[in-house]
């Protein structure tokens, strides 16, 4: 439970996020038109709300699978060290590999968790982030699709959390500290 109080602002309606998804979708189909052979790979927990929607705005057969890598714990800032706290259940040796990730803030999860998938020979390999933090890169690590490149604000929503409260909020808000 966080200790400060706040408020949370909102960043990115509902209704923008669905019609941004859409979009995404539209191009990632295209993409994957060719293949029978993808796993949408979602990273635990911040992207459980995203992939549900991205799934089903997707015109592919596709399978479904998690991965939980290490993150913030109760804090606001990131750590450089990332652990695996969770696998995949399958192999993906010869498969198309969709990796969504919920935010891309100094890097070091994404270029974790693609440099682990690659040693695991997928045939093809792609990754979506809903939104991304540039100004925050420590790495020099970019999702394929980003739904929305946003400052460097601590947000939450949409399955993101802050010490993980308020991920059931459907639009993404900013935290903000009260004094
Ligand atoms: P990175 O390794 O620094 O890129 O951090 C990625 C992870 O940190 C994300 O998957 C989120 O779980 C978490 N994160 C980064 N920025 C925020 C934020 O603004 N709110 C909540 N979690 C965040």
């Amino acid at each position: 439970m966080p200790e400060r109080p706040y408020v949370i602002d909102e960043m990115i309606s509902a209704k923008a996020i669905a019609a941004r998804l859409e979009e995404l979708c539209r191009e990632i189909t295209a993409e994957f038109r060719d293949t029978d052979k993808l796993v949408v790979v979602g990273l635990l927990r911040g992207s459980f709300v995203f992939i549900a929607d991205l799934v089903r705005e997707l015109d592919l057969p596709i399978e479904v699978d998690f991965l939980e890598a290490s993150s913030y714990g109760d804090s606001t800032e990131s750590s450089r060290e990332v652990r695996i706290l969770k696998d995949l259940r399958g192999a993906i040796e010869g498969r198309d590999v969709l990796v969504v990730e919920d935010i891309v803030d100094t890097g070091y999860t994404l270029r974790h968790v693609l440099g682990l998938l690659r040693s695991r020979k997928p045939a093809r390999m792609k990754s979506i982030a809903l939104l991304d933090k540039p100004s925050r890169r420590e790495v020099d690590i970019r999702a394929d699709w980003i739904g929305f490149e946003i400052p460097d604000e601590f947000v939450v929503g949409y399955g993101i959390d802050f010490a993980q409260r308020n991920r059931n909020l459907p639009y993404i808000g900013k935290v903000r500290f009260t004094p």
